[in-house]
């Protein structure tokens, strides 16, 4: 190959690592308030408050694991409630549904929306990797749109768990959406490089494989395997017992149950 086009793919490959391991420098609270500032823009609040986006109901992928779980009434939580795509159906079929949201103006368009179809749901403003619960009060608890992936650290991961399970009745379900990447091309050395940036920077110190900001834009981290989630969730005192990921797409969604 001519030797200036080698030296431009190798700058582009620099580039492209150096970019790649941004999300390494942040601590999971900068993450957070990364993702924060992302969808506190009133461009993002418009978007997932839409009234089409709003009005297209459930994905295949969510109307498949509430036809699994089988129960559709009841106390149900709602995180990462945006517009109220999610929480309106639920709403409509049987469930009496908060919803959480760490943006106010996502809490009160969706509640709006709600009203405009003629229901109403509640809403409550916090972060949900830092959730303060009514103890053993919801039959199901819902994250969808790949939102478990949203929270940084699997440490973290573990706590929303253990919160969330406390939040449940007895025998209750976690139903969420989760970024499934198991071809993901992430090295050893790329994995090692990014620990070791994390740790000369005193960023994430607790950096995984498939911790990314995607689109530049947030952070998510893509499960690679299956055994990885299992995992967490058990530590977390659930058991999975519906999993629905395919290597076509990298949307995935689960059914975990409080285990009593
Ligand atoms: C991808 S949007 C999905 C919105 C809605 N569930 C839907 O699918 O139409 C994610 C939503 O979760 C909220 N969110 C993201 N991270 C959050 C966090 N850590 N705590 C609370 N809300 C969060 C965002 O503000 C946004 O409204």
């Amino acid at each position: 190959m001519h030797p200036r086009i080698k030296v431009a793919k190798l700058l582009i490959k620099i580039g492209r690592f150096i970019q790649s391991s941004a999300v390494a420098v942040m601590r999971p609270d900068d993450l957070i308030e990364l993702n924060r500032r992302h969808y506190s823009k009133p461009d993002n609040v418009q978007g997932w408050c839409d009234e089409q986006l709003v009005n297209s109901g459930l994905s295949t992928l969510e109307q498949s694991l509430l036809d699994k779980v089988g129960i559709n009434e009841g106390k149900l939580l709602l995180l990462g409630l945006g517009g109220g795509r999610e929480a309106i159906p639920l709403a409509k079929n049987g469930f009496m549904v908060t919803g959480i949201d760490f943006i106010p103006a996502m809490v009160e368009g969706a509640k709006e929306n709600a009203r405009k179809t003629g229901i109403e749901i509640s809403g409550m403003v916090q972060e949900i990797s830092s959730l303060k619960l009514p103890e053993n009060t919801f039959a199901m608890v819902w994250l969808s749109a790949a939102m478990y992936s949203s929270v940084p650290t699997r440490k973290r991961r573990i706590e929303m768990l253990i919160k969330i399970g406390k939040a449940l009745t007895p025998g209750g379900y976690f139903v969420f959406g989760f970024l499934w990447n198991p071809k993901m091309d992430a090295s050893f050395k790329s994995v090692f490089v990014k620990k070791t940036m994390a740790w000369l920077s005193l960023g994430n110190l607790r950096y995984e494989k498939g911790d990314m900001l995607r689109f530049n834009l947030e952070f998510i981290h893509a499960f690679t395997a299956l055994e990885q989630l299992k995992g967490e969730l058990h530590q977390g005192g659930f058991e999975l017992v519906n999993i629905q990921a395919n290597d076509e797409s990298e949307f995935a969604g689960a059914i975990a149950k409080k285990q009593n």
